[in-house]
């Protein structure tokens, strides 16, 4: 498989194997998703497929039982510790139809015009160019083949009852992701950035998830403010201080079997690229 050197990620969530758990978790709480999406793409065996920002696992496992052995699965992260997890999941599964590549996904050093499917989950709210990773993507994609992405949007990201620290924490880390060039209401832009592309029969679908205090993304926030937690005393939108009161207040009300967290909203793309382009 062609590699090109990997531009250093800007992913904020670290690539460790306590994220490695994560993914795979949340690979499974999306896997009702994933087929809802799957089974609305042309697919039917023997298709080319490609996987932009995989990380462990991405949706290869779900790609490589639908494209069946005559078909191909390829997973592309830049970050290389990800892809030797990937290469970890894909031996334990027996992926026997999928291969890697360590690349930016603006530029993939992969043959143009050479996938049936494209598609990116839970990357482009996570990356600062997102423009250049879609023209890669439609790029990537044969003519008449499909463009997919799938990304959160933060519309729907509540805890009831409300809490203060809730809503502080929020607010710090979506302005993290502001100052680092991206976007936690992305989700909703998804169908209109794959129009501007030239894509056609775009379609859109969005669904998600409610936690209860025994299901471990009840805390998601939290984990996600103590692993942000440096960058976010950096910026100065939080003191190391405030953020274990708020952490400490926010894990109490959590852990109340009253109280539920609505998770992000999931939008999910995709379109076709035209015969002609
Ligand atoms: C939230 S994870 C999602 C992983 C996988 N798509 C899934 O749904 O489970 C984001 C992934 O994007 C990768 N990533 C971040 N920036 C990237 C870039 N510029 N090019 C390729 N991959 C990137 C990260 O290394 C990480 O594996």
């Amino acid at each position: 498989m062609t590699t090109s050197p990997p531009t250093p990620s800007p992913y904020l969530l670290g690539a460790d194997d306590e994220e490695r758990r994560r993914l795979l978790f949340q690979a499974e709480l999306l896997r009702e998703d994933t087929h809802a999406l799957l089974d609305r793409l042309p697919l039917s065996g023997g298709e080319r497929v490609l996987d932009v920002g995989c990380g462990p696992l991405g949706i290869m496992d779900a790609l490589s039982a639908r494209v069946g052995e005559a078909g191909q699965v390829v997973g592309l992260d830049a970050e290389p510790r990800m892809i030797e997890m990937a290469r970890r999941t894909v031996a334990e599964r027996r992926l026997a139809n999928v291969s890697l590549a360590t690349a930016d996904a603006a530029d993939t050093g992969l043959p143009r015009s050479s996938f049936d499917l494209v598609h990116t989950r839970l990357v482009l709210m996570n990356v600062p160019h997102t423009d250049e990773v879609l023209d890669e993507m439609v790029a990537l994609t044969t003519p008449g083949g499909t463009v997919a992405v799938q990304d959160v949007d933060w519309l729907t990201r509540v805890c009831e009852p409300p809490h203060p620290s809730w809503d502080r924490l929020v607010t710090a880390i979506a302005e993290l992701w502001r100052r680092n060039g991206m976007d936690v209401t992305l989700g909703r832009r998804l169908p209109g950035m794959l129009r501007r592309r030239g894509l056609v029969d775009v379609r859109v679908r969005a669904s998600t998830h409610v936690f209860q205090h025994t299901d471990p993304y009840q805390t998601l926030l939290i984990d996600r403010a103590r692993l942000c937690r440096s960058a976010l005393v950096e910026h100065g939108l939080i003191t190391d201080a405030e953020l274990d009161d708020h952490v400490g207040a926010l894990s109490r009300h959590l852990d109340d079997p009253d109280t539920l967290v609505v998770h992000a909203t999931l939008f999910q793309a995709w379109g076709t690229r035209p015969a002609t382009t």
